[in-house]
């Protein structure tokens, strides 16, 4: 059993929208589907239409042909909640369903996603329409899993009607009970925004100036907590209806409008889409990123690869293949972090509609030619890693990620405008990758007793309760390293007095005296370990309290100041990082990395990504020759599932090739 549906195995697929074509059609997709290996897919995303054509008309024939055919021909299916895009007739009959930006304007219909969130008649019709599915079709033999809606927050992530107005003040009433609560917590004596009563408050529509940052925090909160209500009410019927069938909504990655902490408590199932681009050579870090953390938000737990592109997308300015070799490890990749399932948008190219031009397994030029082999071939790979299904990934290390110190650093008028949290992350994490040391992610009131090292690259915003966890993480034996501009301000964005970053300040052993962002194209040299680097973007005038000094400036009013330090405290030690190194990160992660006695998962040639997922009594290395040249890597003894042959202690691999090494339990 892969553990997240009943299919056993890898799941393979993708979304498969047979409302696009004539039903002569659909008896050559199952057959198709069949001869690719295909076992799973994701069918009525965008059927809403044509599923309920007026309030009260209901016209299922076609699904249940379609559901039919699949259970026929072995194929499971993850049937949609089909509320993405509401109908015209239901936008024609109540017009404030469609969302409203900022500066006012009503978003017409005609694209998809048209909707406002805190939409009392929106919500209510998405609720019926998946209780109406649920019902229907809870006993179908195709069904493996309810996929509710699609990408929420895609498109619209924001509405500023009345309605979200009226919706985001009973919001601010529970969180703050009394107005006056919350002009304490707005700090509304600042520029007279003091609030008489709740009924005065709007949301931070288009202002004169810089509008208040805590009513822009809170906007955040609440906005991915009103689509996060959109899902509640959805799956709410789907568990009532139809008790135990796993229930998922796919994710963006690393995505900055919904805090994915709290979304992925309310799924059974963690799913993602994906679409890494072929033209950035780098294009596989900060996807593994995207993985790694999808992985964690359900404490590990195998996830589903919802979507990729099999090869061009068609949405950006210039839309690059992806070449055969490169999309099978890039599928690999996604399984070699955890993921159990590697399904795609979409299993037949569009013949028309805006994404006529996006790749599909099945492409216009039908099974002639390279992409239909590709497709046929990925799923003999996939049937190859069947075992693996279900296995887990085990980390030393972890990074900490917090949506709402997102939010918050992100806001205007701060020391830099640079500062971007996933730029920020994604420099460390890249470090790690390159070392091919194993992370997983965690919450700010996360577990941090199983990681030997902890990092934090930027949070920004940090309450006393989470300062004080970091502080005895440390004391009792943990290694931390905390990046710049961290613990800056509390829950409320109000800074914390006495010198920042005050409440780690014990555990840091540090005072940052005075912020000193680097201007665009300058930077300033540092000393970091008798090796000469250069820090851009940020540095600060630090002074180290009870740290030890790790890395001096070298130039200018800073010359011969701390530039990083490290802090005996308790049991463990914290380093802190008070400028922005890039790349260079890796030789303070190296010490650290050491400190903490966290390993990579194998010494690796270069360019080769390596991962480990672990089962009862096996193990399974992914090699990944991310490098695109052939290389000779140290590999693990044992036998490559890929082509069943033996491994003794170095593996060839060709450009883009990819091993899964099985041993005994590592
Ligand atoms: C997203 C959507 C799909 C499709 C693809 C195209 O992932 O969920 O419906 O638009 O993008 O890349």
């Amino acid at each position: 059993m892969s553990g997240i549906t009943r299919v056993p195995g890898l799941l393979y697929g993708g979304d498969y929208n047979p409302e696009q074509w004539p039903e002569e059609v659909w008896a050559e997709d199952v057959r198709l589907m069949r001869e690719a290996g295909v076992n799973f897919v994701t069918v009525g995303v965008f059927s809403w239409a044509r599923l309920q054509p007026g309030p009260d008309e209901w016209d299922f024939g076609w699904f249940d042909r379609v559901l039919g055919l699949l259970a026929e021909h072995g194929v499971a299916a993850d049937i949609a909640t089909a509320t993405a895009s509401p109908p015209a007739w239901l936008v024609r009959a109540h017009p404030e369903v469609l969302p409203v930006t900022a500066d006012g304007v009503r978003l017409e219909f005609g694209s998809r996603q048209h909707y406002c969130p805190s939409s009392a008649v929106y919500r209510h019709a998405a609720a019926r329409l998946a209780r109406t599915i649920a019902s229907r079709y809870r006993d179908h033999p195709a069904l493996a899993m309810w996929h509710v809606h699609n990408e929420y927050g895609d498109h619209v992530t924001e509405c500023f009607c009345e309605a979200s107005a009226a919706d985001f003040r009973r919001w601010l009433r529970d969180r703050y009970g009394d107005v006056a609560a919350l002009n304490a917590a707005w700090a509304t004596d600042f520029w007279s925004q003091r609030y008489g009563t709740f009924e005065e408050i709007e949301p931070p529509r288009a202002a004169p100036g810089p509008v208040n940052p805590t009513q822009a925090l809170d906007w955040r909160r609440f906005c991915s907590g009103a689509l996060l209500a959109c899902y509640l009410g959805e799956k709410a019927q789907l568990d009532e209806v139809a008790p135990g069938v796993p229930v998922t909504t796919n994710f963006m990655s690393m995505f900055k409008p919904l805090d994915y902490w709290t979304w992925a408590a309310h799924e059974d199932v963690v799913s993602d889409d994906a679409y890494p681009d072929p033209a950035d050579p780098d294009a596989h870090v900060g996807a593994a990123m995207n993985y790694d953390l999808m992985r964690s938000l359900k404490g590990g737990r195998p996830w589903l690869l919802m979507e990729q592109a099999p090869s061009a997308v068609s949405w950006r300015p210039v839309n690059a293949p992806k070449p055969p070799a490169l999309a099978r490890l890039w599928s690999l990749q996604t399984v070699a972090h955890g993921a159990d399932g590697v399904l795609h948008f979409q299993w037949r190219a569009s013949r028309a509609g805006a994404e006529k031009f996006h790749s599909a397994l099945l492409p216009h030029r039908g099974t002639a030619g390279r992409q239909w082999a590709s497709t046929v071939a990925l799923g003999g790979d996939l049937a190859r890693l069947a075992e693996v299904a279900g296995t887990r990934i085990a980390s030393d290390v972890a990074i900490v990620l917090d949506w709402n110190s997102w939010w918050a650093l992100e806001l205007d008028d701060h020391p830099s405008a640079r500062l971007r949290l996933r730029d920020l992350v994604a420099s460390w994490y890249a470090a790690l990758a390159g070392r091919n040391v194993g992370v997983d992610f965690v919450p700010p009131d996360g577990d941090l007793a199983g990681y030997r090292l902890v990092l934090a690259p930027n949070l920004y915003l940090m309450s006393d309760a989470t300062a004080a966890r970091f502080t005895s993480y440390v004391d009792g034996g943990g290694r931390l390293v905390c990046g710049f501009f961290s613990g800056i301000v509390d829950e409320h964005d109000h800074v914390h007095l006495g010198g920042y970053p005050a409440p780690l300040r014990d555990v840091l052993g540090v005072v940052v005296d005075e912020f000193r962002p680097v201007p665009d194209g300058a930077s300033v040299p540092v000393s970091l370990g008798g090796r000469a680097v250069t820090a851009t973007m940020w540095s600060e005038w630090l002074e180290a309290l009870t740290a030890e000094v790790a890395g001096t400036y070298t130039s200018g009013e800073l010359d011969g100041r701390p530039a990083v330090t490290r802090n005996a405290y308790g049991e463990g030690r914290a380093w802190y990082v008070g400028c922005h190194l890039g790349g260079e990160i890796g030789l303070v992660l190296d010490e650290a990395l050491a400190d903490a006695g966290a390993r990579p998962v194998l010494d690796a040639a270069p360019g080769v990504e390596v991962t480990r997922r672990d089962g009862p009594g096996n193990s399974y290395y992914f090699l990944l020759n991310q490098a695109g040249r052939e290389c000779e890597t140290p590999a693990p003894d044992g036998v490559d599932l890929l082509t069943g042959a033996a491994v003794r202690r170095t593996l060839h691999l060709p450009p883009y090739g990819a091993a899964v090494v099985k041993t005994a339990r590592a």
